[in-house]
């Protein structure tokens, strides 16, 4: 039987959307330390692009990683998002990176193009 607050998930991958209803959302992904070295982070940032891009047709995705993350920084510019701003995450004085990544470098990068 399932117990309450246990899961099977390896990881959660995210796009929320602000209340503006510009075609912008930020990607968020994470995934469980057993599972990290794998290509599971690469190949679900990729995938989740390409539902922004190709079907939802988002204009920008943004995306927001911990400095000391080097896969998830990694990660990021592998796809070409290009850097934005560092900053402090208040809820735990983090030093943090965010990204941007416009649609037409997504989809050409997507497209195997780049
Ligand atoms: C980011 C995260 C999902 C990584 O997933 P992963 O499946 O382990 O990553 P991958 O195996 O796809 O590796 C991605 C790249 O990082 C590189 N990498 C992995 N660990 C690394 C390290 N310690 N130092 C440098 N590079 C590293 C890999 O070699 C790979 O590079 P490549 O594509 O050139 O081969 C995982 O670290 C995580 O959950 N972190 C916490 C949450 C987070 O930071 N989220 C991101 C912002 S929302």
């Amino acid at each position: 039987m399932d117990q309450p607050g246990v899961s099977d998930a390896i990881g959660t991958i995210t796009l929320s959307f602000s209340a503006t209803g510009a075609k912008a959302a930020a990607l968020g992904f994470v995934l469980a330390r057993a599972h990290w070295g794998c290509g599971l982070g690469s190949e679900a940032v990729r995938e989740v692009l390409r539902y922004a891009f190709e079907t939802l047709r988002l204009e920008q995705v943004t995306a927001e990683a911990a400095a000391h993350n080097l896969a998830s920084l990694r990660i990021l510019a592998t796809v070409r998002f290009k850097h934005m701003e560092s900053f402090i995450d208040a809820s735990d004085d983090e030093p943090c990176q965010r990204f941007v990544l416009d649609a037409g470098i997504g989809l050409r990068l997507l497209a195997g193009a780049d």
